[in-house]
């Protein structure tokens, strides 16, 4: 060894003096690794060469966690990664154009649509379009628009040719055997009554129904209608800094006394409250002084907030009472549901059936109906939907047909980017000044 380093040293040019220092240097260090002339020389490995092996030795662990962190480390990884980030990249670059141009084609035709529709010259598959487009399909929507596309005479002409077509109703809450026709629930509830709200406390606790109640009730404010009240449940949940006047209505006198107790308790000094034993099928009669207890004739009787929980599926006609509602709310107002019925999904809904029986006989509910359809023959206008446990509890917000939206209800891409929305969108502030006081007077009828 000693001797090669000599010969290459021979064969090397002349050295400066400073090469020539640390190459001597070199050597002494070099040689003090020459222990015998028979021994290995141990070279010192790198620090590179270090982490190498600990990732060749990484990569075969048995540890899967250790072994992909090792992986994600290696060179190859690292180059490919590169390159698939920039493939997603242009994917989702190409993607979001697409996405924009379909989006913005969907405006144009919704604009379209609309103009047509308020010229009162859009057919049945038009209107049903509208609502497709705007998101809001019902079961019969979907199924009479599958229809149409079955009959499609020619792909290339435009919505005119359904020009002179419409289709029959298809409605899931008439056509569904499973969905139990209406009754009067009066003297169910009357019996119910003292066991209601024990019964119904597991159920609402396991499901986390009281958020949902407070979500309601949240919405109270000015004069308030709370409508199919049943016991009560919802009283804690009601801030009466914002009620100037809270009315209750319940067809079930039972239940009635239970939410008049309740209410008195908690709140006992609070005046302008109502309790109203009537059905809300008969709610502009009772309004008007016509039937009932404890309103004045004279009293133009309109709210700002009709709240209402689980009572679309005790009503006899809930269409109707929805109609209610809306001829007595003010400018403005607003009618907030708390419901149940049919969900979002087939294993859902087929369950909801087949004990939709069951569920009649023990809580006098129908729990399998079509709330949509309901809603649209009511002819409110649905603010917000949204629908949480399978889409089977509804949260809903309506206003009459016609109002405007408020500037908080209009969602961000309606604002933003749909232009047709724009001009509808209504000042809170014009709102609020325009609804006059209309039920000041004291409706209070303790009995
Ligand atoms: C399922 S309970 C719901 C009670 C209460 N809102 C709650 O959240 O627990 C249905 C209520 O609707 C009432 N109801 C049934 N038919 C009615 C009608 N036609 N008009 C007004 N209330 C009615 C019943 O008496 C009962 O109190």
């Amino acid at each position: 060894m000693l001797g090669r380093l000599l010969s290459r040293r021979s064969i090397t040019r002349p050295l400066g003096i400073i090469q020539a220092v640390s190459r001597q240097s070199s050597l002494r260090a070099r040689s003090s690794y020459i222990a015998h002339s028979n021994s290995k020389v141990k070279r010192i490995k790198t620090k590179e060469e270090i982490a190498k092996e600990k990732l060749e030795e990484q990569l075969k662990s048995e540890n899967r966690f250790i072994r992909w962190g090792a992986i994600v480390r290696t060179e190859k990884f690292t180059k490919g990664m590169t390159k698939y980030l920039i493939g997603a990249y242009v994917f989702f670059l190409i993607y979001g154009l697409y996405f924009m141009k379909k989006m913005y084609a969907k405006e144009k035709e919704l604009e379209k649509l609309e103009a047509k529709q308020l010229e009162g010259k859009a057919n049945e598959f038009e209107t049903l379009r509208i609502k497709e487009l705007r998101g809001k399909l019902r079961t019969r929507d979907e199924r009479k628009l599958a229809q149409y596309r079955e009959m499609t005479w020619d792909e290339n002409q435009d919505s005119s040719q359904y020009d002179h077509v419409t289709l029959a109703n298809n409605n899931e809450n008439n056509t569904n055997k499973k969905i139990l026709p209406a009754r009067d629930t009066t003297d169910f509830y009357d019996f119910k009554a003292s066991e209601y709200d024990e019964g119904v406390n597991f159920e609402e606790k396991a499901i986390f129904m009281g958020r949902r109640r407070k979500w309601l009730m949240k919405y109270c404010k000015g004069d308030v209608l709370e409508a199919a009240c049943g016991t009560g449940r919802n009283l804690k949940y009601a801030d009466l800094s914002k009620i100037n006047s809270i009315t209750f209505l319940d067809a079930s006198e039972k239940m009635m006394e239970l939410t008049h107790d309740k209410f008195r308790k908690e709140f006992p000094n609070f005046k302008k409250a109502a309790f109203v034993v009537g059905r809300a099928e008969n709610l502009v009669n009772l309004a008007a002084g016509g039937e009932g207890q404890g309103v004045n004739p004279d009293t133009k009787v309109k709210y700002d907030t009709i709240v209402e929980a689980f009572g679309l599926c005790s009503l006899e006609d809930p269409v109707k009472s929805l109609q209610n509602f809306e001829r007595l709310l003010k400018p403005g107002g607003r009618i907030v549901l708390l419901e149940h019925g049919r969900g979002n999904y087939d294993f859902i809904n087929k369950i909801l059936d087949d004990r939709a029986e069951k569920r009649l006989e023990t809580w006098g509910c129908r729990w399998n109906l079509d709330l949509g359809e309901i809603l649209d023959d009511s002819g409110l206008e649905v603010v917000e939907e949204n629908r949480t446990h399978f889409g089977t509890t509804w949260c809903v917000i309506a206003k009459r047909k016609g109002d405007l939206k408020k500037n908080e209800e209009v969602g961000f891409v309606e604002k933003y980017v749909s232009s047709s929305i724009k001009n509808k969108i209504e000042a809170y502030a014009n709102v609020e000044g325009s609804s006059k006081k209309l039920n000041d007077a004291e409706t209070t009828s303790d009995k």
